[in-house]
């Protein structure tokens, strides 16, 4: 039901914007705000078969986190939704310069992406460039009110 609700919202938004300016955000593994899922693996990997058909501009999935283990999810391994979906794929979840850049050059992913790195270091991109070191974030500042943690990291010059 939640899967034929997910499709029907997306028709209804690409009718009205066109699929090239769509892009969708799944959490397979993710246990945020109580989420479970009795079968995530064939669940998403469903997803993402049928998904192929609408020929989004992006779909970006976020891998297991810490917290989601701790939580005891049950793990979709990225490879097979890699292997179902067949447009742009972009990731994201723990994953630092390293685990990014071999990532894309397994094919896992089309394009990687970083939380928690770049609110703590707005010149993330220069930082990976130049092998500079980062700084590390605050999980305290997290969801909080002010610009403290969210602006306030200091950029490398
Ligand atoms: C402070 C904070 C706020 C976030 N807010 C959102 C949000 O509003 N919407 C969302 O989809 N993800 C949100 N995320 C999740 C991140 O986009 C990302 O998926 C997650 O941090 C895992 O990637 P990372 O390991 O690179 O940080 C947030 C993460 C953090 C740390």
């Amino acid at each position: 039901m939640l899967t034929q609700n997910l499709l029907h919202s997306l028709e209804l938004i690409i009718k009205a914007i066109g699929a090239d300016k769509v892009g969708l955000r799944l959490s397979p593994s993710g246990t945020f705000n109580d989420m479970t899922d009795s079968n995530p693996q064939k669940h998403f990997t469903y997803i993402c078969n049928e998904l192929n058909k609408y020929k989004l501009a992006y779909l970006h999935i976020i891998d297991a986190l810490e917290g989601d283990i701790r939580h005891g999810a049950n793990v979709v391994e990225l490879s097979i939704l890699r292997d179902a979906y067949k447009g742009i794929l972009i990731v994201n979840g723990g994953y630092n310069k390293e685990k990014g850049n071999k990532a894309i050059k397994d094919s896992l992913a089309d394009a990687v992406t970083f939380g928690e790195l770049f609110i703590s270091n707005p010149d993330l991109p220069e930082r990976f460039k130049t092998n500079s070191r980062l700084n590390k974030a605050d999980p305290e500042t997290f969801y909080s009110q002010d610009e403290k943690g969210y602006t306030d990291y200091p950029t490398l010059t």
